[in-house]
């Protein structure tokens, strides 16, 4: 392959729809000259190896596990958690382990999901959300006792508190619960809020943590957690196919995207603030608060069609779903000017001919 014409410019620069629209970069594909090709599935790839060592170190747990993707290590985090059904998982309604991966609690764990609306719209709280809703292992046999919480951070782009962590840590430690972490886009958390990884990581049995999305690697997530629980999870990827021969070539692009971009995320922050500003400014309702690399724009609530979006945003040649924005270190600063002038002018157009109408599913927007 000819890479003498590689430009710096991405083609994600335009992509707004989500941040694993991301490109690999030369600096990744000319880093796979230096990549082991040994067999990762007979744990004999030192890419991988140092890939699953560096994510252990850089959070503070004893072993890492490279898998293809974010779902495959929630699911199978997850499942190691729990022990024997009858049991629950609880977690936010919104929380991608429950609602974007494909059903694997009822499958991969046979669990019953205990989906919680947080009272205060944000994130669960021990006091408000959890303890009135937990199910305890108390002898009663017609419920399903509640033995694994599972927490997003972020979750649609915002924080949880470190506090509230703890005191669900605490309470989970107390209780003989399990606490997993979907950290996809832990990386933002941190960097959003200066806290380490390994501190938010030391609440936590199992922490997932993707590569694939906002730090750029083409593919992957690692999981976190104690050695044995490692030996354990890499029992049930094997199971679900998710076995990889030479993934030094993978864990070679991954370990360049955290050194190269991990510095990066504070951009991606900055624009979707600078984003979010804009909309108050404009009288614009939001979803919800920006506080890392997503701004939700509530479509509804302005009366804003989905029509008049897709028209705009092929005139302007960018890609965002409805309601999502999601920044990533590859947008142009030409594309994310465009981007205000669409969502400027989608707004200006609700105002003379307000949409009450039904939204497009957000996910066939801009294709
Ligand atoms: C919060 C969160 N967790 C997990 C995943 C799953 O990652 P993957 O697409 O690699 O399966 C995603 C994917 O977007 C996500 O946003």
């Amino acid at each position: 392959m000819d890479f003498s014409n590689f430009s710096d410019i991405s083609p994600a620069h335009n992509e707004f729809r989500s941040d694993t629209f991301t490109t690999p970069t030369l600096s990744m594909i000319s880093s796979l000259t230096k990549a082991t090709l040994g067999d990762s599935v007979y744990n004999e790839d030192d890419s991988t190896i140092e890939l699953e060592k560096k994510v252990a170190d850089m959070t503070g747990k004893e072993a890492g596990l490279f898998c293809v993707s974010g779902t495959l290590s929630n699911q199978i985090c997850l499942r190691v958690n729990l022990k024997q059904p009858p049991y629950s998982i609880l977690c936010d309604y919104r929380a991608h382990v429950y609602v974007h991966e494909a059903g694997g609690m009822a499958t991969l764990s046979q669990a019953m999901a205990q989906p919680i609306k947080p009272k205060n719209g944000i994130y669960l709280t021990l006091e408000d959300d959890i303890l009135p809703n937990f199910i305890p292992d108390d002898g009663e046999i017609h419920g399903a006792p509640t033995k694994l919480i599972s927490l997003e951070n972020t979750l649609h782009g915002m924080l949880f508190p470190i506090e509230e962590i703890a005191k669900i840590s605490e309470f989970c430690s107390n209780n003989d619960v399990k606490l997993h972490l979907d950290g996809a886009r832990l990386w933002n958390a941190s960097a959003a809020t200066g806290i380490s990884l390994k501190e938010y990581c030391s609440y936590f049995d199992s922490v997932s943590l993707c590569l694939s999305k906002t730090l750029g690697a083409p593919i992957g997530t690692v999981l976190v957690a104690d050695k044995d629980f490692v030996k354990k999870a890499n029992h049930f990827k094997k199971q679900n196919g998710g076995g990889i021969r030479q993934s030094g070539l993978l864990a070679t692009m991954a370990i360049t995207a955290i050194d190269e971009n991990f510095g990066k995320l504070q951009r991606t922050h900055e624009m979707a603030q600078e984003l979010g500003n804009l909309c108050k400014e404009n009288g614009i309702a939001l979803e919800h608060p920006v506080e890392t690399n997503f701004v939700f724009i509530d479509f509804p609530k302005n009366k804003m069609s989905s029509d008049v979006l897709i028209k705009l945003l092929k005139e302007n040649d960018i890609k965002l779903y409805a309601s999502r924005v999601a920044f990533h270190y590859q947008i142009s600063d030409e594309s994310f000017e465009k981007c205000k002038r669409v969502v400027l002018e989608c707004y200006k157009d609700a105002q003379k001919n307000p949409y009450t109408g039904k939204s497009y599913s957000a996910y066939y927007l801009s294709k």
